[in-house]
C-alpha cells in the first residue's frame, strides 16, 4: 500500500484559467509552494479523477518535467486508474487530442504555453482537455477556478520520482502508468487523411522545403512524418531538438519570430517551400519563395482544395472561422454551398460545432487551422494539408494562393498588436470605443462608411451557451473591417489586438503590398480608437 499524504494548502487569488488554461510565468509556479499541486488538485476534484484514465503530456519547456512527476503522483493519490504519459513527459497539443479521443480517455491534461517563451523567465501553462479530445469548455474550467478559491489541501503520494524515459508499463500503487510514443498514433492519423504516396513522389522530384521546428515541441514528429517517411532530405527539419528554454527562441511561427525561416524563405535559393509551428505544435505558418501565406487565406484556400485531399473527398460539412478571421473562407463556402459560422476567438467553439456534425475545418488569423480529425488546431495537419494541394496541382505556393484571389477575391488583412501596455490604458481604449459605437454607425470617415459598429457576442448553437464581449467590430459598407480585442493569452500587461481588413475583388488590384492597401484603415482605427492618445504607443508591437 502507498502512502497517500493529504498535505495542508491555502488558495491563490489568481488561478482563472483564460482561452487557453492557466498561463503564468513559469516564475509563479516555481516560487509559490503549492501553485501547481492547487490546480492540479481542483481539476481532479471537478472531474472527479478517481477510476478514470487520463492523458499527461507538454511541449518540454522547462518545468515539464518537474510537473509531470508532480501530477502523477497527485494522479495515483487521487485514484486514477491509468494514465497515458508520453515518453520523456513530450506530447504536442494535437497529439494529446488524438491520444484521448482514440483510446477513448477521460480527458488530459497538457502542459504548455503554447507560442510564449518558456525557461525560467519564461511562460508555463496547464490545459485540461475533455473526452472529446478538445479544451475544457468554461462551464468546467469556472469550476475548477471555484476549486482552487476554498482548496485546503492537496493529495499525493510520497516516492522517488518515476522513469518515463522508456516506453513501458508500470504502476505506482493501484494506478497503471502507460509510458506512450509521442508520435506513432499522430503519424497513423496523418497517413489516414493524407496521400502520403503523393507528397513523397514530390519531393523525390526535387521539390525542397524547410520546416523550422523552432526547438519545440513539433520536431521528432516533423522529422519522423517529413523525413523518414516522406523520403524529405534529412536537414530539411531544422531546430528539431525540443530545448527547456526553445534556445532562446520565441516558439511563435509568425513574420517577426520565424525570422530565421523569413529569411531563408526570402533569399534567391529559397527551397519551394518553408513552414513552422509553435512551442505545443497546434499552430502553423506556411511560405512559399519570398511569399507569405496569411492564415486567413491558408484556411480559404485549404476549404476551396480539400476535394484532392483523401481525408476530405467526400466534401465538407460546414466550416468556421473566428470573429476576427478574414472573411475569404466565407466566400469559398457560399461556392461550395456549405454553411460557414463565425464564433469568438479559441478553439472550444469549434469543437462544440464538430462533435455536432456542423462543420469539418475551421481556423482563426492567428496561424491556427485544423478539422474534425482532433478537437484542437493543427500545425503538422495544416503543412501537410498544403503539401498534398501542391503534390496534386505541381504549381507554386504563389500561383495557388494568387489563382484563389482571382477566382474568390482577395481579402487583404492584418493584425497589429500593442503589447505590454498597462492594463488600465487598454482597458481604457476599449470604454472609448464602446461609448463611440452608437455615434460611428452610418458616419462616413475619409473613404469609407460605416455601416455597423458593435460588440460580438455569440451564442453556441449547440448547446445555447452564450459567449459576450468577443470584441468590437466597425464595419463598413465596402465589406471591410476593423475589429479591436484585448488578448486573453498574454501573462504581461495587456494586448491590445486591432485587426484590419478590406476585401479586392479586381485582381488587378490584387498585387499591392498589404499594409499600403490597408493603409487608410489602419489609420481610420487609430484615429476613432484614441490609441496613441490613451497608450503613448505609436506603433504596434507585432505586425502581421
Ligand atoms: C491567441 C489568438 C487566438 C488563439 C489563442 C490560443 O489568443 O489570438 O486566436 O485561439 O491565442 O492559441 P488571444 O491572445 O488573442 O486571446
Ligand atoms: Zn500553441
Amino acid at each position: 500500500m502507498l502512502n497517500i499524504e493529504e498535505i495542508a494548502t491555502h488558495p491563490f487569488d489568481d488561478q482563472k484559467p483564460g482561452t487557453s488554461g492557466l498561463r503564468k510565468k513559469t516564475r509563479v509556479f516555481e516560487t509559490n509552494k503549492n501553485y501547481l499541486e492547487n490546480f492540479i488538485q481542483s481539476i481532479f476534484d471537478v472531474i472527479d479523477a478517481s477510476g478514470k484514465t487520463l492523458v499527461l503530456g507538454g511541449d518540454g519547456r522547462y518545468f515539464n518535467n518537474q510537473a509531470i512527476q508532480v501530477i502523477l503522483k497527485m494522479a495515483a493519490a487521487n485514484g486514477v486508474s491509468q494514465m497515458l504519459v508520453g515518453q520523456n513527459g513530450i506530447l504536442s497539443t494535437p497529439a494529446v487530442s488524438n491520444i484521448i479521443r482514440k483510446y477513448e480517455t477521460d480527458g488530459g491534461i497538457i502542459l504548455s504555453a503554447s507560442h510564449n517563451p518558456g525557461g525560467p523567465d519564461g511562460d508555463f501553462g496547464i490545459k485540461f482537455n475533455i473526452p472529446n479530445g478538445g479544451p475544457a469548455p468554461e462551464i468546467i474550467t469556472n469550476a475548477i477556478f471555484e476549486a482552487t478559491k476554498d482548496i485546503q489541501f492537496y493529495k499525493i503520494v510520497n516516492i522517488p520520482d518515476v522513469d518515463i524515459s522508456q516506453l513501458t508499463t508500470f504502476s505506482i500503487g493501484d494506478m497503471l502508468v502507460n509510458v506512450i510514443d509521442p508520435v506513432t498514433d499522430y503519424v497513423e492519423l496523418m497517413r489516414q487523411i493524407f496521400d502520403f504516396d503523393a507528397i513523397s513522389a514530390l519531393f523525390k522530384s526535387g521539390f525542397k522545403m524547410t520546416y523550422d521546428a523552432l526547438n519545440a515541441v513539433t520536431g521528432p514528429y516533423a522529422v519522423e512524418i517529413f523525413e523518414n517517411q516522406l523520403g524529405a532530405p534529412r536537414g530539411t527539419v531544422v531546430n528539431s531538438t525540443p530545448l527547456p528554454d526553445f534556445g532562446g527562441k520565441h516558439p511563435d511561427p509568425n513574420l517577426t519570430y520565424a525570422k530565421e525561416l523569413v529569411e531563408l524563405m526570402n533569399s534567391e535559393d529559397s527551397p519551394d517551400f518553408g513552414a513552422a509551428s509553435d512551442g505545443d505544435g497546434d499552430r502553423n505558418m506556411v511560405l512559399g519563395k519570398k511569399f507569405f501565406v496569411n492564415p486567413s487565406d491558408s484556411i480559404a484556400i485549404l476549404a476551396a482544395n480539400a476535394s484532392l485531399v483523401k481525408g476530405y473527398a467526400k466534401g465538407l460539412l460546414g466550416v468556421a472561422r473566428s470573429m476576427p478571421t478574414s472573411s475569404a473562407l466565407d466566400k469559398v463556402a457560399e461556392k461550395l454551398k456549405i454553411p460557414v459560422y463565425e464564433t469568438p476567438t479559441g478553439w472550444k467553439f469549434f469543437g462544440s460545432l464538430m462533435d455536432a456534425d456542423m462543420i469539418t475545418l475551421c481556423g482563426e488569423e492567428s496561424f491556427g487551422a485544423g478539422s474534425n480529425h482532433v478537437r484542437e488546431k493543427d500545425g503538422i495537419w495544416s503543412i501537410l494539408f498544403w503539401l498534398n494541394i501542391l503534390a496534386q496541382k505541381q504549381q507554386s505556393v504563389a500561383d495557388i494562393v494568387q489563382n484563389h484571389w482571382r477566382q474568390f477575391g482577395r481579402n487583404y488583412y492584418s493584425r497589429h498588436d500593442y503589447e505590454g501596455i498597462e492594463v488600465d490604458k487598454a482597458q481604457q481604449v476599449m470604454t472609448h470605443l464602446l461609448t463611440l459605437l452608437p455615434s460611428l454607425e452610418g458616419q462616413k470617415i475619409g473613404n469609407y462608411e460605416v455601416l455597423k459598429a458593435d460588440e460580438f457576442s455569440y451564442i453556441d448553437p449547440v448547446n445555447g451557451e452564450r459567449a459576450e464581449h468577443q470584441g468590437i467590430r466597425v464595419l463598413f459598407k465596402d465589406g471591410s473591417r476593423l475589429i479591436f480585442r484585448l488578448s486573453g493569452t498574454g501573462t504581461q500587461g495587456a494586448t491590445l489586438r486591432i485587426y484590419i481588413e478590406k476585401y479586392e475583388p479586381d485582381f488587378v488590384k490584387q498585387n499591392r503590398d498589404s499594409q499600403e492597401a490597408l493603409k487608410e484603415l489602419i489609420e481610420i482605427a487609430k484615429e476613432i480608437s484614441q490609441l496613441q492618445e490613451i497608450t503613448c504607443r505609436d506603433r504596434p508591437t507585432v505586425i502581421t
